[in-house]
């Protein structure tokens, strides 16, 4: 088996979930789950496909509560294709005898092939072969090729292919008290006996969906579909009938468009689906051209190591599900990054702070595709200062969960399941999502070195963001320190003090360490804007002199939390909650990463302890390199912490209850403690594909955390660090597992780094001339123009810098 193909065997209804997620195509426009074609949601089964950026909104009254929420939205379902035999019920899964059954992605060409060997009740033995994509060069379009075989039976086969437009949003239990249903107003055109078109629109937003589909059944050519409307409002369905003998092959290709009423360049989207479906090629040569585009992506992304098969292959798969949520047909649409990709409902599409995991992976790669992504967050910079001005403050207040507008979408309520209460949710109170966004913004222009990005764009959105946390932060004279109070961390486990109604904690040491750089960044980037420019942007939001030095006076006096010598405390009083028991809560549980649930089942608060549920104090040391936060905090006056110390310290108090954890508890140990690093690796590697939390992989994939992995590799253990003043190498990559190669595009140009042990070549591309790239590696710095190569060692000292050599 190539590491290109990633096979899943037989059926197993308990893990049908996991492996529809799992096998999501998409194209960054819309994604469909890797769902059996002939089933429905029925707790089983969960055919979604989510157009990115559609969202709608509904309410629901709950407990006395009116909630507004809003989801991406469950678009039509465009795979259904079933048949049968004489008069026989319907194929389903659940009604044959399966002999064999192979689900095969191939992570090269982007399709899904499904293989199927099965009985039925009256013991006659057929074959089906399916392969389904979702085009990637052509956004609109999808396809679905059958192939059904008769083994040992002659009979009239009856193939059916349909759109179904009465889906609802159902695919995550715990959201079930809520309203689903978002479509409206279904209408069905036939365009032409083969062509069928379906339309709905959402109920609140007003967008139009319409999927086109073109069937033909290839076995017999006179055959034409026969058009089925009895299946109720909604749906449409063409049927066929063949006479089938044993080993005869039927195929029947289903081509599908889909559009909606947000395209760029569209008329109306019934219209479109209709030329769409009718102009496209068939299924062969979608087949041709996908592969095509895949390889051309594959290509700009491309790693070498010599890491396990297993292990490389779910890189593969994780950069392939990166690639299908943010694909380059994203620079030409409105979309930011959903939490959970394209491939479930969970956090109901919504966009967190997870991109700033996954954005300095695109930003080495493919930076058009980050600086798309941040011109999401760009777009909706106005609503931003809507919310900032509505809470009393300045600059820009991005919401901790974003949808269509850059509204709050973060739910007032959450439902424990374990527990079944309802509960109020302050986690909304995670200002620091916006750091995070200025941190995404920092680090696309210093390694693309595009300044248009910083002029245009990237410095109106860092600026606009520290005056939001210079006004969130207030003086305290007694310390004569600026604190920032009433926040929650990334430990979503501690939204307030025990037995206090205020939600909130008080100096969260991430926040407040974060915000004193991104003052210093913010004047920083003004500092390196042409003077012109800086002029104009200084008028344009009219930033005042007085609002500039204060970012100067947070960077020398942002409070701190420490409780011990050189131990940040998480927040302010963090050390003074009371220490879990943690053997007892794993006796007594085995798997205790979501506690949150289980203390609150128990009557219980995990506000009480020192628990957090992923990497806090930790994000700064995966944010900072050491140099840079010992700059930082002494600017502010106090002394460098000990980084081993918080590791351990806070690693013994952390559930890890977000997948987002390993990823960071890998990194943070990558430089003290290389085994446990890969410990955590193998954890965040394969976290989604072994469904180690447990059910959650079923409502979508966990993007950030697959993305991470993916950087673990690209800049943690090649030790890329991007700053100011170059591209910075500090390899920490294990010897045994042979060298690692990678091209990584450092502005604008490509660069082949290869890393073995603690030494690195770096090779610039041949070319024209270009600015030289300048490469930092402990105390060693070159500049190297195209075509050269740099070597350095960690281990060896003085360096062996041979520029001109090849690699
Ligand atoms: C994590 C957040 C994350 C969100 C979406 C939560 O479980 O605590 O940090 O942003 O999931 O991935």
């Amino acid at each position: 088996m190539t590491v290109w193909r990633m096979v899943f065997q037989g059926f197993d209804p308990d893990d049908e979930g996991r492996r529809e997620a799992l096998c999501t195509l998409g194209n960054g426009y819309f994604a469909t789950r890797g769902a059996a074609p002939e089933s429905v949601a029925d707790g089983v089964h969960y055919p979604g496909t989510y157009v990115a950026g559609c969202f709608n909104r509904l309410t629901t009254d709950l407990a006395g509560h009116r909630l507004e929420d809003e989801s991406i939205v469950n678009a039509p379902n465009w795979l259904p294709v079933t048949f049968r035999i004489d008069h026989d019920p319907w194929f389903t899964l659940e009604r044959a005898e399966i002999v064999e059954a192979e689900q095969e992605l191939d992570l090269q060409r982007g399709i899904l092939i499904r293989r199927l060997r099965f009985r039925d009740h009256r013991r006659r033995t057929t074959r089906l072969v399916q392969h389904r994509l979702v085009h990637l060069a052509h956004p609109h379009l999808a396809g679905l090729h059958t192939t059904l075989q008769p083994e040992d039976w002659s009979g009239t086969v009856t193939v059916r292919s349909g759109l179904d437009g009465t889906v609802a949003n159902s695919g995550v239990a715990r959201y079930r008290d809520l309203a689903a249903h978002h479509l409206i107003d279904h209408h069905i055109t036939e365009a032409s006996p083969e062509l069928a078109v379906l339309d709905a629109l959402t109920s609140q937003s007003h967008v139009r969906l319409a999927l086109a589909q073109r069937n033909r059944l290839l076995a017999d050519d006179s055959l034409q579909p026969t058009r089925v409307t009895d299946l109720g409002e909604g749906r449409v369905d063409h049927e066929f009938a063949a006479e089938a003998t044993p080993d005869m092959q039927i195929q029947l290709e289903k081509v599908v468009s889909l559009h909606t009423s947000r395209d760029p360049a569209s008329t109306e989207p019934v219209s479109e689906a209709i030329d769409s479906a009718r102009d496209a090629p068939g299924f062969d040569e979608l087949c041709r051209t996908q592969a095509i585009a895949w390889s051309r992506l594959h290509h700009q992304f491309s790693t070498t190591t010599s890491l396990s098969e297993p292990a490389r292959r779910t890189l593969l798969l994780h950069r392939f599900h990166l690639l299908q949520t943010a694909s380059p047909t994203i620079t030409d649409l409105d979309v930011g990054l959903p939490a959970r990709g394209l491939h479930g409902e969970a956090y109901r599409g919504h966009v967190f702070w997870d991109e700033l995991f996954v954005l300095p992976v695109l930003d080495l790669r493919l930076p058009r595709l980050s600086r798309a992504l941040l011109r999401y967050r760009y777009r909706r910079l106005p609503r931003a200062r809507r919310a900032a001005r509505q809470a009393g403050l300045t600059g820009a207040m991005f919401p901790w969960q974003s949808g269509s507008n850059g509204r709050e979408e973060s739910p007032s309520w959450h439902l424990n399941p374990r527990s079944g209460h309802w509960l109020p949710d302050h986690t909304h109170l995670q200002r620091h999502v916006g750091l995070a966004i200025a941190h995404s913004a920092r680090h696309h222009h210093l390694a693309t070195g595009d300044d248009d990005y910083l002029s245009s764009e990237g410095a109106e959105l860092i600026c606009e963001i520290a005056r939001f946390f210079s006004a969130l932060a207030t003086y305290d004279r007694s310390r004569d320190r600026y604190v920032i109070r009433g926040v929650v961390g990334p430990d979503e486990y501690h939204t307030a003090y025990p037995g206090n109604d205020e939600p909130g904690i008080n100096n969260n040491a991430y926040t407040n360490i974060m915000a004193a750089w991104l003052c210093a960044t913010a004047t920083q980037v003004l500092r390196e804007l042409p003077d012109q420019r800086r002029r104009e942007l200084i008028d344009q939001i009219d930033l005042r002199r007085h609002e500039m030095d204060r970012w100067d006076r947070l960077a020398h006096r942002m409070f701190v939390p420490f409780h011990d010598q050189g131990l940040l405390s998480q927040f302010e009083g963090y050390h003074r909650l009371a220490e879990l028991d943690w053997d007892a809560y794993r006796r007594r549980y085995g798997d205790i990463q979501r506690l949150d649930r289980i203390l609150e089942a128990e009557g219980d608060d995990p506000n009480r302890y020192q628990v957090s549920k992923q990497a806090d104090v930790l994000m700064l040391f995966y944010l900072l390199s050491a140099e840079e936060l010992e700059e930082l905090l002494g600017r502010l006056g106090y002394p460098m912490v000990d980084i081993p110390g918080n590791v351990e310290h806070y690693l013994a108090r952390t559930s890890h209850g977000s997948t987002l954890s390993a990823v960071v508890h890998a990194w943070v140990l990558a430089r003290g403690d290389r085994p446990r690093a890969l410990e955590f690796f193998d954890k965040a590697l394969f976290s989604d594909l072994h469904d180690t939390q447990h059910g959650t992989m079923a409502e979508g994939i966990h993007l950030a955390a697959m993305t991470g992995t993916l950087d673990l590799v690209q800049r943690c253990f090649t030790g890329i660090e991007i700053r100011p003043d170059g591209l910075h190498l500090n390899p920490q990559w294990p010897t045994d597992l042979g060298p690692l190669e990678l091209t990584v595009r450092y502005h604008g140009l490509p660069l082949t780094i290869r890393v073995t042990g603690r030494a690195v070549a770096v090779r610039t591309a041949p070319g024209p001339p270009a600015p030289t790239i300048t490469c930092v590696c402990g105390p060693q710095r070159t500049h190297l123009r195209p075509g050269e190569t740099a070597r350095f060692s960690m281990d060896a000292t003085p360096a062996t810098d041979s520029a001109g050599e090849p690699l």
